[in-house]
Parts: structure tokens; C-alpha cells; sequence
């Protein structure tokens, strides 16, 4: 069943994107060389504290294991779930992706950018753009009226367009009372397919897109972070969007 959220709930989700939305761009301008992921990991705990918020992500339960950040830090070739580390010290050249989800009064906002520290090199910074865009791409086509797999279709045709591959293991999803919630939203798929969009669905759409192939690995040690296949680097965007009788709300955006 997907929700549908009522005014009350929506006052929440607003508050809660927009507290996700302040985070992750604190984060994003603390992301320097010379800085490591476990420094952002601490500094995304207290900036979420301070805005009356806690991590949707930290103890996040995955069969036994429970995730240990409190935010997603995944550099280059890690797609998805970095988890923050002392010795992973940004360097000029790398691009890292923040996954920030907050929990207020019992409400998610979820949204990610992937940040490029110093001098990225042209092909680098091609990947970072070309998956923002896709991005929008999809937020386009959440609409009242059409299907999941309007956004997921328009995501992949301008992903793969560009050159690019579409990670297929790990999709988007529903957002409410739940960090993941009904339906999926994968980034890939059929024009015309999928659930019925309707106004009051709110949905974390987040294309995750490689320069090489889109195949990936888990990491054998933690458990968690998802790296690609053939060591190249990926680049991941997330917005949560409202379904509107119009145009689509993004929802995790500065106030
Ligand atoms: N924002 C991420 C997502 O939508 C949060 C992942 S939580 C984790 O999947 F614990 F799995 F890392
Ligand atoms: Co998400």
C-alpha cells in the first residue's frame, strides 16, 4: 500500500526536508581535501541534534547487521552506505557522495548530492552532472497521473544517453513515518509501468550512476558500502518530492 499523506503530515515532511536539506549543505561546504569522512559522520550527528533531528540512517537494521553512521559517505568508486572512516581523508580529485535521512517528530526527509573536492577532472565532473541532471530528469515526470516507471524511464534514457549505467541493485523508494516505504523507485524501467502516482505520495527518487559499468560488489568487511565492479567511480543525487495536483513539490530544499 502506498500512503498518502494528509495536510497535517505533510506541515512534518516539509520540516523535516528542509532540516535534511540544511544538513547536507552544511556538510557539503565542510567536505574540503584535507578532511575525513569521519570528521563529516560527527559533524552530520551534531548538526542533526541541533535541528531537533536524529539519523534515519544510523542503527538502520539490515538482516543482522546495523548500520554505524550516521550519515552515507561514499567516495569514487563506492556507490552507496560509506560508511565514515579516520583514515579516509578527502584528497583534491575525489568526488564524494553525502546521504543525508533525518528523522522529526516522527517524520523522514532523505536527500543526497555528491560533492567534488579541489580540481575533478573533466570526466569526473561530467559523471556529477550528468546524474544531477537525470535527476531532474525524473522529479520531471512525478506527476498525478503517471506511473513509477515514467520517472524511472526518463532517469535511465538520459543516464544512458550520456554513456552512462544506472545502478540496478539499489532503487529509490516511498518516504514518510518510514525511511523506505512503498514503492520503489527504481532507476530504470518501462514509460507507462509501475503504480499510479497520485497527489500526497512522497517519494526519494536517487539515481546512483557509474562511469564504467553499473555492476557492483558489497564490501566482504563492513557489510555495507557498495562499490562498483570495476573500481571506476559513481555518482549518486537524491531528492524527496511531493505528488502534487500540479507541478512536483521538492521537498528538500533550503528554506
Ligand atoms: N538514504 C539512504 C537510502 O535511502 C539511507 C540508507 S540507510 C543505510 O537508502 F543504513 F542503509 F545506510
Ligand atoms: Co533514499
Amino acid at each position: 500500500m502506498i500512503k498518502i499523506k494528509s495536510e497535517r503530515e505533510l506541515r512534518i515532511m516539509r520540516q523535516a526536508c528542509v532540516i535534511a536539506a540544511s544538513v547536507l549543505d552544511e556538510l557539503c561546504q565542510m567536505a574540503r581535501d584535507g578532511i575525513s569522512t569521519w570528521e563529516l559522520d560527527q559533524a552530520a550527528c551534531k548538526l542533526m541534534e541541533q535541528h531537533g533531528s536524529r539519523s534515519a540512517c544510523y542503527k538502520y537494521k539490515c538482516g543482522s547487521l546495523r548500520y554505524p553512521g550516521y550519515v552515507c559517505l561514499s567516495v569514487n568508486d563506492e556507490v552507496i552506505h560509506g560508511i565514515g572512516r579516520k583514515d579516509r581523508v578527502l584528497k583534491s580529485g575525489d568526488i564524494v557522495s553525502i546521504d543525508v535521512s533525518v528523522v522529526y517528530q516522527g517524520y523522514v526527509g532523505d536527500n543526497t548530492r555528491t560533492v567534488m573536492i579541489g580540481e575533478v577532472s573533466p570526466e569526473v565532473r561530467r559523471l556529477v552532472e550528468t546524474t544531477e541532471k537525470s535527476l531532474y530528469e525524473g522529479i520531471s515526470r512525478a506527476v498525478a497521473g503517471n506511473r513509477v516507471g515514467d520517472i524511472s524511464a526518463a532517469i535511465q534514457k538520459y543516464v544512458e544517453g550520456a554513456g552512462y549505467g544506472v545502478v540496478k541493485e539499489f532503487t529509490g523508494h516511498g518516504v514518510g513515518r518510514q525511511l523506505h516505504e512503498e514503492p520503489e523507485v527504481p532507476n530504470y524501467g518501462r514509460a507507462g509501468s509501475g503504480p499510479l502516482l497520485r497527489p500526497g505520495m512522497t517519494l526519494a527518487i536517487e539515481p546512483m550512476v557509474s562511469m564504467g559499468s553499473p555492476d557492483i560488489r558489497m564490501d566482504s568487511e563492513d557489510g555495507w558500502t557498495v562499490y562498483t565492479l570495476d573500481g571506476k567511480p559513481s555518482s549518486h543525487s537524491e531528492h524527496t518530492v511531493l505528488i502534487t495536483d500540479s507541478e512536483p513539490e521538492i521537498l528538500t530544499v533550503l528554506k
